[in-house]
């Protein structure tokens, strides 16, 4: 079901929330000259020869869509974000890594209530076949699945987040315990990073691996090979997304910024 909307622009369903299913992708859009993979976030700060292009398009879909933002303290608050994996990050598990899977997360969840309604990633740069894969997940459908008593638990602010590497280390911040799961049924809105977020005693974190092998084993979870002119918006209060390892570093190269409804 869910192949046969790839291609298709719904983004006034996404913003509406009519779109059930979560996501969008927009193929073949025009970029312009992109430059060899930089190997830092300054080198790419420094470059005077960004494709504007492929950001003009990506800052006019976000404007379709709602207001963009950045963080400040996310790589100095630049707006539009270059996602180049770095060669001396290559085996962290992060969106500076490469080799490694990024797990399943809700994007910037240790922000809620300020993480963003929807991001929008755009390939610069991909690889033709299976290479480099993005994971897309609606959970809604798997917490109907899971027992009263672990959702129950989910519900509890029973859970800490560390915030990712990108946002100048886990030394700085203390994060408070949160709540996995907001809402209700069926319109449950999860909060998670599977790489950071822990329980904060034996029986939230049974939940929450009970929860995480459900998300993983689910037939729902829906693999996306970007390639170069490709655009993905997705609802960040629906979907939860990762990716897989790959082998060189310079193949991907994919340019994406936060929108707030
Ligand atoms: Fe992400």
């Amino acid at each position: 079901m869910l192949s046969e909307i790839v291609g298709v622009l719904y983004i006034h369903e996404l913003k509406t929330g009519v779109n059930s299913v979560g996501f969008a992708i927009i193929k073949n859009l025009p970029i312009g000259e992109v430059d060899v993979t930089p190997d830092s976030d300054i080198e790419y700060f420094n470059r005077t020869n960004r494709d504007r292009l492929s950001e003009t398009i990506l800052v006019g879909v976000g404007e379709l869509l709602g207001v963009i933002f950045s963080y400040c303290n996310e790589k100095q608050g630049i707006l539009v974000n270059n996602i180049v994996p770095r060669e001396n990050s290559k085996n962290i598990q992060s969106s500076n890594g490469s080799s490694l899977v990024l797990p399943l997360h809700t994007e910037d969840c240790h922000q809620f209530p300020y993480a963003p309604d929807f991001i929008v990633l755009f390939c610069l740069k991909g690889e033709v076949g299976e290479g480099v894969f993005t994971n897309i997940l609606n959970p809604r459908n798997i917490i109907n699945s899971i027992p009263s008593n672990v959702i129950d638990i989910l519900c509890q602010p029973l859970f800490l987040t560390t915030p990712p590497p990108v946002y100048g280390g886990r030394n700085n911040r203390i994060p408070q315990p949160k709540p996995i799961l907001y809402g209700w049924n069926p319109e449950w809105q999860v909060m998670v990073e599977f790489n950071d977020t822990k329980g904060i005693n034996h029986e939230s974190n049974e939940a929450l691996e009970a929860f995480k092998t459900a998300c993983l084993e689910s037939d729902d979870l829906y693999r996306l090979h970007l390639q170069q002119g490709d655009m993905v918006i997705l609802d960040n209060n629906k979907l939860m997304h990762g990716r897989g390892g790959f082998l060189h570093r310079s193949v991907l190269s994919v340019a994406g910024f936060n929108v707030l409804r």
